[in-house]
């Protein structure tokens, strides 16, 4: 199976631990399971391999948009993980969750004045600032409320990751942060130390997600480079790199031919490396940080759905429809992603039957996963699609005014619900 936590007992597929089809029948579809022993172990991979491999100064952010609601920030707190928010919604949910916000890191490449100043109110303990138009405005509304923000700032190592165009992210040409090979970050350090209110801690880039690093050079490139550029900037303006923030990117397996990425072993090799160019480039060592987001939550993930139609056309394809689609999952829609598909309540069965996996909306687009093979589905029958715990609810929309599934919390052969359905009242709640 993809993941330890998917299993069979008798014809049924388990998550978890779980009977899939009694989940399917007690909560009903479309439905987003996630293993919360599963996200924790994530995190503690992550925790206990930055710790020992960097040091006490350095940690993991979750990146929280890929999965976002009040129960994750929950976790995270208690797994001692800090916070990667990308808006005033994300930042608004961590606070409803009670999430202590000098833990969080407020990215994105164009906040807006509101945000910033909310983002202030709430104590978010760092921004990423992505160039010179937000450290001003970060500037201007830091002193208006009489603060100094601490800043990390984000640029673009031009590195190539290697992954699907939609997120690759930190090419010199990427509409993030501020390119190194340009000449533009070091002019962006140079003006941002003459602001009052903002005081620079360090610097940030992210490759890119999905991110297998076969090679294993692309973590180790955007090392090198990001430190070189920390060494430069203290030698010219005394700016000591107090902080290194490597973004997050690393891949996870959807379909059994992906690799396997060993996370705490590549953070070893990165550690190794950093460590032999400080002591090369003659600075301080930097605390690390890392935001991984698809890694915590990806694999802790299942989507149930019940089958309504089976449409076989002779000599050309068989479409085979479920309960939900790209309103819960746009991602095949949008990057052509690939996913593994059972038929959970017949797990016993030969996979014959060759389908396309489409679903509801009224758009030909609207595919969860093309040429599946399973056994031939019936109405009524329950599909599960793994690896959806990242970018699935998150992404999820209310196209042809479908609500968004329920998510549904597993741990310890218990069960409750950390997002409830949306309602038929939902739909037309800010219809005025
Ligand atoms: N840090 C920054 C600045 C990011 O932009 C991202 C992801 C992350 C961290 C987390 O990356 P991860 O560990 O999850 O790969 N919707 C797309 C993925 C978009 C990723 C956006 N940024 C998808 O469904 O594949």
């Amino acid at each position: 199976m993809l993941c330890k936590n998917i299993g069979v007992s008798g014809a049924h597929l388990t998550f978890a631990g779980r009977d899939t089809v009694a989940l399917a029948q007690q909560y009903d579809t479309p439905l987003y399971l996630m293993d919360e022993d599963r996200i924790r172990e994530n995190c503690r991979i992550y925790m206990t391999a930055m710790r020992e491999a960097f040091g006490d100064k350095s940690f993991p952010l979750y990146a929280s948009k890929a999965a976002c609601f009040k129960r994750l920030y929950e976790i995270m707190k208690e797994e001692g993980m800090a916070v990667d928010l990308v808006s005033s919604g994300e930042i608004f949910t961590a606070v409803k969750a009670g999430f202590p916000m000098e833990r969080a890191v407020f990215h994105g490449n164009n906040k807006t004045d509101a945000d910033i100043a909310y983002a202030i109110d709430c104590g978010v303990g760092y921004f990423v600032a992505d160039g010179m138009f937000e450290l001003l405005a970060v500037d201007e509304i830091a002193r208006e409320k009489g603060i100094t923000q601490k800043v990390m700032l984000r640029l673009t190592p031009g590195i190539d990751p290697h992954t699907y165009d939609a997120v690759a992210t930190g090419k010199v040409d990427s509409k993030f942060g501020t390119a190194i090979e340009t000449g533009q970050a070091a002019q962006l350090v140079e003006q941002a130390l003459q602001l009052q209110n903002i005081r620079v801690v360090g610097y940030h880039c992210h490759v890119g997600s999905q991110v297998f690093d076969e090679e294993g050079d692309v973590y180790l490139n955007a090392a090198d480079i990001m430190m070189d550029f920390g060494a430069q900037m203290e030698r010219k303006f005394g700016l000591v790199m107090e902080m290194l923030n490597l973004g997050g990117g690393y891949g996870v397996r959807y379909v059994e031919d992906d690799p396997y990425v060993d996370i705490g072993e590549n953070i070893r090799m990165v550690a190794e490396h950093i460590k032999a160019l400080a002591d090369k480039l003659h600075i301080a060592m930097p605390a690390i940080l890392m935001e991984p987001g698809r890694s915590i939550v990806a694999d802790a993930g299942m989507t149930l759905y019940t089958v309504g139609t089976v449409k076989e056309i002779p000599g050309y394809k068989n479409y085979v429809s479920i309960d939900g689609g790209m309103t819960d999952n746009p991602r095949f829609a949008l990057y052509g992603s690939r996913y593994t598909v059972h038929l959970a309540n017949r797990m016993d069965e030969g996979c014959d039957f060759c389908c396309d996996v489409v679903g509801r909306c009224c758009e030909s687009g609207d595919v969860i996963q093309p040429e599946v093979k399973l056994p031939k589905p019936n109405r009524g029958d329950v599909v599960a699609v793994c690896t959806t715990g990242a970018y699935n609810y998150s992404m999820a929309s209310n196209y042809n005014r479908v609500g968004r599934p329920a998510v549904v919390m597993l741990s310890g052969g218990k069960d409750y619900v950390a997002v409830r359905r949306e309602s038929l009242e939902d739909m037309v709640q800010n219809d005025l």
